[in-house]
């Protein structure tokens, strides 16, 4: 289903807060405006030029579809358009989609859950990809479902391209952000907590909004769990979805990470 849900404004990510701090905040929800934000920072816009050298490297030149699981707000998707001339992104939470819907050209967007058994989204892909780390809030269970998915959508020659995270190091974030505007101030701090239940760590992530040209303050919070997984667990989940070939690239340019390559 193509997606054009209205998006929300910054100004009203932080009323949301500003009305409700106890409420449930998060960047794939209520405070999806500052997500968009900052998928255009600096930073990001590096890690997507690296993404795609990473595709470069795997995918192959005649490959004309790709499908990018978890586009989110659609940063990856020009990117992706620019070098394919059929692209799906496919996210489970429908808040993202409007944003995405204006970052993208041509793209496709579907609101679907990969790790559903029933996911279909109506075509096979030369390439499916998934960068950043979509894997790192998923069980055991939901990594399988996703590589199911994944692989009953890829042509029998498609190439599947994604990245886990096998340290914490890799979500190891600026402390502090700040952002301004339409009478605004959003601050957003985060801290890298270890989570003994996982193997990983929670990211505790703190915002105080305020309302600049009244008197109104708020705080709020979102606790992220961030798993790393080992290798061999990602390799046997593969093999369990029917991938028979299987490459780990170590040196992928984000520390903390590593580059999977996967096809049937
Ligand atoms: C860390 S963000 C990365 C977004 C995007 N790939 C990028 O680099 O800008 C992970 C995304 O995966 C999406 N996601 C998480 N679980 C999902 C699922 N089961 N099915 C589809 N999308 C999912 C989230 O909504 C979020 O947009």
């Amino acid at each position: 289903m193509t997606h054009a849900r209205p998006t929300r404004t910054f100004a009203e990510a932080c009323e949301s807060v500003l009305r409700e701090p106890d409420g449930e905040h998060s960047l794939y929800t209520t405070l999806a405006p500052l997500y968009d934000r900052m998928v255009l920072d600096a930073e990001e816009q590096d890690d997507y030029e690296r993404h795609l050298r990473t595709l470069a490297r795997h995918v192959p030149q005649t490959a004309e579809t790709v499908l990018d699981v978890g586009c989110g707000v659609g940063g990856f998707l020009p990117f992706l358009e620019a070098r394919f001339q059929h692209v799906v992104g496919v996210d489970a939470h429908a808040e993202l989609l409007g944003f995405a819907a204006r970052r993208a050209g041509h793209a496709m967007l579907v609101d679907g859950d990969v790790t559903d058994t029933d996911c279909a989204l109506g075509r096979h892909f030369d390439a499916v990809v998934s960068l950043d780390s979509l894997t790192a809030r998923f069980t055991d269970e939901e990594l399988l479902a996703c590589f199911q998915t994944v692989r009953e959508h890829l042509e029998p020659d498609g190439v599947f391209v994604f990245d886990v995270v096998v340290d914490p190091v890799a979500v190891a974030e600026d402390a502090v952000g700040v952002y301004t505007g339409e009478g605004y101030r959003l601050e957003r701090a985060v801290d890298v907590a270890p989570k003994p239940a996982l193997p990983g760590v929670e990211l505790r992530v703190d915002y105080r909004v305020t309302d600049i040209g009244g008197d109104r303050r708020a705080t709020t919070k979102e606790c992220i769990s961030v798993r790393t997984f080992d290798v061999e667990t990602v390799e046997s989940a593969l093999s369990t979805a029917g991938f028979g070939r299987v490459a780990v690239e170590r040196d992928t340019g984000d520390e903390g990470t590593v580059v999977v390559v996967a096809q049937p």
